[in-house]
């Protein structure tokens, strides 16, 4: 986790809480498995994270992200209409990778921003095109309005 030196410190505030001891246990482990030492800090990354899960899936506001998608290049027609849909969304595809796996397969990976439901769309028309074998969506957020 990287911190922004430049960023205003906001004031903190202590709170007490209460869970079971078992859940404490597994949030514990998994602090330290993360390599976080500190419990508020570790427990304070937990809450961000799931904000920037919940933030990108309101399909609120602009969200950034990566489309994945894994195809057999053979296909009659796939590459071309895969190529077809992605001149479509020239706006929200900031960037690409191609990768040739095998003599067959080859991986894609796109860098999309824009409103999260039009990146689902999106990802969602990619992934159905006959002959994609794989097709994932990850979204996340610029973080601007995460206090870090
Ligand atoms: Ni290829």
């Amino acid at each position: 986790m990287h911190t922004h030196p430049h960023a205003p410190r906001e004031p903190l505030s202590r709170i007490s809480i209460t869970m079971p001891r078992s859940l404490l246990r597994k949030m514990d482990a998994l602090a330290e498995s993360c390599g976080q030492k500190n419990r508020s800090q570790a427990l304070a990354g937990m809450v961000r994270a799931l904000l920037v899960e919940h933030e990108s899936e309101a399909g609120q506001g602009e969200a950034v992200g990566t489309i994945t998608l894994v195809y057999d290049h053979h296909r009659s027609r796939l590459q071309e209409t895969l190529t077809h849909i992605q001149h479509e969304h020239g706006r929200e595809i900031i960037s690409g990778l191609h990768v040739h796996l095998d003599h067959n397969n080859c991986l894609e990976v796109l860098v999309v921003r824009g409103g999260a439901a039009r990146l689902r769309r999106l990802a969602d028309r990619l992934a159905t095109v006959r002959g994609v074998k794989h097709g994932k969506l990850t979204l996340t957020t610029s973080g601007r309005n995460l206090p870090v």
